[in-house]
């Protein structure tokens, strides 16, 4: 393992990232550690960079054993910074801050290169992003490199193996980055690069069964989405029948989602798992709202009511069977960017937490959390899936939001609205698969205007239903741009509602980016 100790860069779990890449294992934690409570040896430490100022009287500083340890130690801008800090050193304010391109030099010391840039050219383009840097070389230390507004854009303690570097190797913004942190945990400190998702889920499924014991049960909500699947997949490996996975039907899911997902978990994955039918009761409730957010309120809400009826049958259940341990256990398939986001040293963040924890139902029914995928990233979330046999079309699904149809549909929600919709997103998903082109977009879709408009079925005139298509490219939906269908496709598209979904007048095609529009249309 090699140990990444955070002081609050936005690049930190990029650190991570890189190693993973590289099939290392490592771990994240706040800077503030206390490195006598770890309960494994690291192969190395790496202390991040962070927006502080070493000097400033609330900056963060790291448990000063972790130069004692005897371990290689790699400081990255803010590290750097604090590895002259705690060796008694100058680190001064920059006379500019020095953010972007950088050309770094490399010194060759005598005649050689420093292990830590092995392999590299002697000048080589880095990503800096700082405002301190370091006023002269703590004792014992050697310059190994340097940038035209830094001296000492990198240092190192060879026999101690203490190395600080000031641009960041983890960004792609520099190219030799990597090889850089492969120096440093494979050279260096002698990582083994053998992390694989087997071997990851190997130990996930060992971890849980020593947690769970021999008797104890779990429950946990499923969706049909790649996470909740892969998640339920991996308890059901651990435990088998003692997971209890519960699919709430809102009545506002994909056409045949529930039938689809019970088939593929059950049959197919063996998941113990309950199909509650509840779409009268989030129908009835959602009649006549049109405003969004309300929507969501009260999705959200009988959603809970209805997990915590399932949840206490099933914990009765449990009672009433001879040999069958409580269920004590909640399972949730949280990823690893929410967690960074909330183990941050400043003090963990409580939305991201409540939103995550199906609202607070964990504290509620007194049940302990179990995250399987906390170490995960979403493509390693799917490549396990792929490992674990979850068919293909599963593990690559766009996403879905969780109050479904109910904010594709502008206006109130009724059960012909949600048949209108549910059809033409079937047939636009059904087309994009044929076309080959599913994996292209990030996120397609059907939604339905508030208004009507007017159009000829045979020879009447029908006031029908406005269908809006959208599809999108996008890396991390926060951005996204509209994908452009190669020709013939929509026309194909268009064709098929018209013909076949009834009721519909005229279908749409969304081609606004995000900003301005979102990607969901409430
Ligand atoms: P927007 O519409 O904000 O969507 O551009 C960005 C991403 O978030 C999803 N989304 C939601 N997911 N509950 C969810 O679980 C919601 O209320 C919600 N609203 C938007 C959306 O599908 C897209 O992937």
């Amino acid at each position: 393992t090699i140990l990444v100790l955070d002081f609050g860069s936005q690049y930190t779990h990029l650190i991570t990232r890189r190693l993973r890449e590289l099939n290392i294992y490592s771990e994240m934690l706040p800077c503030t550690q206390k490195l006598t409570d770890l309960d494994f040896k690291p192969k190395g430490i790496i202390l991040s960079g962070g927006p502080y100022s070493v000097y400033a009287s609330d900056a963060p500083h790291v448990d000063p054993n972790v130069f004692e340890l005897g371990v290689p130690v790699l400081g990255i801008c803010y590290g750097l910074q604090e590895i002259a800090w705690h060796h008694g050193k100058d680190v001064v304010a920059g006379e500019k801050r020095e953010y972007g391109h950088a050309e770094l030099n490399i010194h060759a010391n005598g005649s050689e290169v420093s292990r830590l840039f092995q392999g590299l050219p002697n000048n080589t383009d880095v990503w800096m992003s700082h405002g301190d840097k370091l006023g002269r070389m703590p004792e014992d230390f050697q310059t190994i490199a340097t940038s035209p507004n830094s001296p000492h854009a990198g240092i190192a303690h060879e026999k101690k193996q203490i190395y600080g570097i000031q641009f960041h190797p983890e960004v792609t913004h520099t190219p030799r980055g990597v090889e850089v942190i492969k120096n440093f945990a494979a050279g260096i400190c002698g990582a083994k690069q053998d992390w694989t998702m087997e071997a990851f889920k190997d130990k996930e499924v060992a971890r849980i069964r020593k947690l769970v014991g021999e008797k104890a049960q779990v429950i946990g909500a499923v969706s049909g989405g790649v996470d909740s699947t892969v998640a339920a997949k991996l308890m059901q490996e651990a435990v088998g029948a003692r997971f209890h996975a519960v699919m709430v039907d809102n009545g506002v899911l994909r056409k045949n989602e529930a039938k689809q997902v019970k088939e593929t978990l059950t049959r197919g994955l063996g998941v113990n798992l309950t199909v509650v039918d509840a779409s009268d009761r989030f129908l009835d409730r959602l009649q006549g709202v049109a405003d969004p957010e309300k929507k969501r309120i009260i999705i959200g809400n009988t959603f809970i009511e209805i997990f915590e009826e399932e949840a206490k049958r099933i914990a009765k259940e449990a009672e009433s069977t001879p040999h069958a341990g409580p269920v004590e256990w909640f399972l949730q398939g949280t990823l690893y960017p929410d967690v960074i986001e909330s183990i941050s040293f400043r003090g963990p963040s409580q939305t991201i937490k409540t939103h995550h924890n199906v609202g607070g139902l964990p504290e509620k029914m007194k049940l302990k959390l179990i995250e399987p995928l906390r170490e995960l990233f979403k493509d390693e979330v799917r490549a396990m899936g792929r490992e674990m046999g979850i068919p293909p079309d599963l593990v690559g699904r766009h996403p879905f939001p969780g109050p479904g149809l109910a904010i594709r549909i502008l206006g109130d929600v009724t059960r012909e609205k949600v048949r209108v919709v549910q059809e033409a997103d079937l047939i636009f998903i059904e087309e994009i698969r044929k076309a080959g082109v599913y994996d292209e977009i990030s996120q397609a879709f059907a939604a339905l205007s508030g208004d009507r408009a007017v159009g000829v079925v045979g020879d009447q005139r029908l006031h029908g239903y406005l269908v809006f298509l959208r599809a999108v490219r996008t890396t991390d939906f926060m951005t996204a741009t509209a994908y452009e269908f190669p020709a013939g496709v929509l026309a194909r598209i268009v064709n098929r509602i018209g013909n076949e979904v009834e009721g519909v007048a005229r279908v749409l095609y969304e081609v606004t980016s995000k900003p301005p529009s979102t990607i969901e249309f409430e």
